[in-house]
């Protein structure tokens, strides 16, 4: 039986049973109730509608410096992705950390973008081919978000290895209940990463590269970007860019291996693809949902949100709202409003700035499976853990001998 807050008449409900099965508990109250308060403190919206209208809420505002804050970090690499990133920025901050991205990615996510990222997909496979089993995480969705990356802000290869292994470690900060280890780790991979990316914007700056950094060195100089503004906006790229679509490929591949009609649909119709990538996304997305601070009180159904909370927009919930999909808990990429999978990526003014890039990864690299491996068999479904941000996921097995 859960706790009720007293002054809302909401269900106080406890971080583990969320642990335990975030889908079935989210389920349970999302029949009854708009929101629920978590026991260790903020609130979480459940329900499709309202996560979608209130990603466009002024009231909801980004958390700036509030998560390092609760986590006693106030300074160094980690601090500075919330201080001067425009993920958690406000106002005039954010559209202009955002601006020199979005219009340096502009026309960067090209058809020859999609040719290199199915290269790069179809490279991973024939390299372990021979063999017959893949562990699908560390030999490929960790790899590709990685190699488009680099493609993307000219990272040679012979640095692809050691780029690969620090954005991993900084990442892991990120990603559900990191251990100290993880933490120190994370701080000194967050420094080598804005160190090397120094590096990389210099020579973009002298002119010795072309494509997305020279037009991002340009824009950033137009929207006045500090240095650390300026590579502190990469540094979130990659984040976005990596933990997202590594634990969203591994759903979509997994969740169509153990339903094996739509893995054989795919495979006799490729076109069929991109509704795979939209029922993966909704199905086990990698990024639980958008996480802001009230500034004023919020009615929904009735109910009073309470000012100066952290308020998960929760689109983990939201993708399995039973009143929006038919049957939510099966995995069915015939599903007639596959468009609404959309919200995985957000709204308002923070919505994903690179989800073409992120979609067309998806789809390359399921795709390049699709052509080679039809036969493709997996050992068992792995463990999606989280439900507040960034999402991880488990080992998984697969293999095709
Ligand atoms: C399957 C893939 C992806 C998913 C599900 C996803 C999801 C999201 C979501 C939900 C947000 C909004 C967060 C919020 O409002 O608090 C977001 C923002 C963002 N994403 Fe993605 N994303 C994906 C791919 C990517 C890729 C490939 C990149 C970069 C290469 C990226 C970079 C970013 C950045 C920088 C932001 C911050 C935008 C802002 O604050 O204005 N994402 N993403």
């Amino acid at each position: 039986m859960p706790m009720f807050s007293s002054s809302i008449n909401v269900p106080v409900v406890a971080a583990c049973d969320l642990e335990a099965d975030a889908h079935e508990t989210f389920a349970w109250y999302r029949r009854s109730f708009p929101f629920i308060a978590l026991d260790t403190g903020g609130y979480v919206v459940l329900r499709h509608g309202d996560v979608a209208r209130l990603m466009h809420d002024p009231r909801l505002q980004a958390t700036e410096i509030a998560m390092p804050a609760q986590a006693g970090i106030t300074q160094g690499a980690l601090f500075d992705i919330f201080a001067h990133g425009m993920l958690t920025a406000n106002g005039e901050a954010h559209a202009r950390r955002r601006s020199a991205v979005s219009r340096a990615l502009a026309g960067q996510v090209s058809e020859q973008f999609r040719q290199h990222m199915r290269r790069a997909a179809q490279g991973l496979i024939e390299d372990c081919y021979a063999r017959g089993r893949l562990e699908l995480v560390s030999g490929y969705a960790e790899k590709l978000p990685v190699m488009a990356l680099a493609s993307l802000l000219g990272v040679g290869d012979a640095d692809l290895l050691a780029f690969m292994q620090y954005v991993y470690a900084m990442n892991a900060f990120f990603r559900p209940k990191p251990t100290a280890d993880q933490v120190a780790a994370a701080e000194a991979a967050g420094s080598w990463i804005r160190d090397y990316l120094d590096g990389l914007l210099a020579d973009a700056e002298r002119g010795r590269s072309h494509g997305f950094l020279a037009r991002y060195a340009e824009f950033a100089g137009q929207e006045r970007l500090s240095r650390l503004e300026a590579l502190v906006q990469i540094v979130q790229l990659i984040i976005g860019g990596t933990e997202s679509v590594r634990t969203a490929l591994v759903a979509q591949i997994a969740h169509l291996m153990t339903n094996r009609d739509q893995w054989r649909a795919v495979c006799v119709d490729p076109t069929l693809v991109g509704k795979a990538v939209s029922e993966g996304l909704r199905f086990e997305p990698g990024i639980a949902g958008a996480i802001r601070v009230s500034v004023a009180e919020i009615e929904i159904d009735g109910l009073t949100l309470p000012a100066g909370q952290l308020v998960l927009l929760s689109s983990l919930s939201a993708l399995r709202d039973e009143t929006v999909f038919d049957r939510p808990n099966v995995f069915d990429i015939s599903r007639p409003n596959l468009e609404l999978s959309r919200l995985v990526f957000g709204g308002g003014a923070h919505r994903c700035v690179a989800d073409v890039m992120g979609r067309i990864e998806l789809e390359e690299a399921l795709l390049a499976l699709v052509e080679r491996l039809p036969w493709l068999r997996i050992d068992g479904l792995p463990a999606f853990h989280g439900h507040m941000f960034v999402r991880s996921v488990g080992e998984c097995w697969v293999c095709w001998e």
